[in-house]
C-alpha cells in the first residue's frame, strides 16, 4: 500500500505557482489576487478559508478575505458580488459554501463572474467542462485528477466508483473521470443515497472517489484487494481526547481499507490539500486571462 500523499505534491504544485508568481514579478506584472466572501461564523468554513488565504501568501498572492454576518441580505451580498465582479485588481474570487438558509445559493452562484469564477460553479464553467472546453475545473476534482496523474495511476478502462453526487465533488469527479484523456478515460458509475446493491457496486471497483460525508462508510469488506482509494470525506466528529474537542473523519475506514489498497489517500493530508493548490491554479490562470483581456 502507498499513500497518496496530497500534502507532498500540493507543495510541489505551490512551488510551482511561486515560481510563475516570481517571473511575473520579474517582468513588472501585478501578482495575481484572489478574493473569499465569508459569511457567518461556521468554524469549518472559517478553518477552510484561513487556510485557503494563507496558500495566497506562502505563493506570492494577494488576497482579500470579505467577512459578512450570518444575518446579512441576499441583496448586499449580490452588490459586493457586483464589486467584484467590476473590480479590476481582483483576478477571481469565491463564496464559502454553505451559505445561511435565507441565501439563495443558486442566485449568488449565477452573479458571479464567469471569467473571475475560480471555484468552477457557474453553469457556463460547469457546462463548459462538461462539453470539454476550456473552463475553470472545481478544485476538489481537478485535485484529485492532478493526484492521480502525479502518482502516475493508470485510469485508463479501469472501472472507477464515485460515491455521492454533490455539485462540487461527485458531479464533477464522475464528468472529469470519464473524460477522453491520457490521466482519466475511465469507465464510471456514480452511486449516492438511494443506489441499490452499493457494495455489489464498490466491490467491482478499481478506483473509488468517496464524497458522501460519512465518516468510515466504506469497509474492507466493500473494495477488492489493490482498490485505489481516495477519501473525500471530512467530518468533525467529537473527540475528548483530542485539543480542540474533535477529530476529522474521512469515508473511509482507514485502518482495514488500507491493508487492501494499492493506493490510498490519508484524512487529513490527501485531497483537501490539493484543494487548495488547484484554488490557486485556477487563480494564477484567471490573472493569465485578466492580463489577455486588459
Ligand atoms: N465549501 C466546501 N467546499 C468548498 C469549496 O471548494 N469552495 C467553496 N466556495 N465552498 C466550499
Amino acid at each position: 500500500m502507498e499513500i497518496l500523499d496530497g500534502k507532498k505534491i500540493s507543495n510541489l504544485i505551490k512551488d510551482e505557482i511561486k515560481n510563475e508568481v516570481e517571473k511575473m514579478i520579474s517582468k513588472n506584472i501585478r501578482p495575481p489576487h484572489l478574493a473569499a466572501i465569508l459569511v457567518g461564523d461556521d468554524g469549518a468554513s472559517l478553518t477552510y478559508v484561513s487556510s485557503k488565504v494563507k496558500a495566497c501568501e506562502r505563493v506570492g498572492f494577494k488576497s482579500s478575505l470579505f467577512r459578512f454576518n450570518k444575518k446579512i441580505s441576499e441583496r448586499e451580498i449580490l452588490l459586493k458580488i457586483d464589486k467584484l465582479n467590476k473590480d479590476n485588481l481582483i483576478d477571481g474570487y469565491i463564496v464559502q459554501l454553505p451559505l445561511p438558509p435565507h441565501i439563495n445559493e443558486e442566485k449568488i452562484l449565477l452573479a458571479v463572474d464567469p471569467k473571475k469564477d475560480v471555484d468552477g460553479f457557474h453553469p457556463t464553467n460547469f457546462g463548459r467542462m462538461a462539453l470539454d472546453m476550456d473552463a475553470f475545473i472545481p478544485a476538489t476534482p481537478f485535485g484529485i485528477v492532478e493526484l492521480l496523474k502525479r502518482y502516475q495511476i493508470n485510469t485508463i478502462g479501469k472501472h472507477c466508483v464515485v460515491i455521492g453526487r454533490s455539485h462540487i465533488v461527485g458531479r464533477p469527479i464522475s464528468i472529469l473521470m470519464s473524460q477522453k484523456s491520457e490521466n482519466t478515460n475511465s469507465t464510471v458509475t456514480l452511486i449516492h443515497s438511494r443506489s441499490n446493491n452499493i457494495k455489489e457496486i464498490t466491490k467491482s471497483a478499481d478506483i473509488i472517489i468517496s464524497a458522501l460525508g460519512i465518516p468510515e462508510f466504506l469497509k474492507a469488506e466493500m473494495v477488492k484487494k489493490n482498490v485505489v482509494i481516495v477519501d473525500v470525506g471530512i467530518t468533525r466528529v467529537l473527540d475528548k481526547s483530542k485539543p480542540k474537542g474533535y477529530s476529522i473523519k474521512g469515508d473511509v475506514d482507514f485502518k482495514t481499507v488500507s491493508k487492501k489498497a494499492s493506493f490510498i489517500t490519508p484524512v487529513p493530508g490527501g485531497v483537501g490539500p490539493m484543494t487548495i493548490a488547484m484554488l490557486l491554479k485556477n487563480t494564477l490562470k484567471a490573472r493569465k486571462l485578466s492580463i489577455q483581456l486588459n
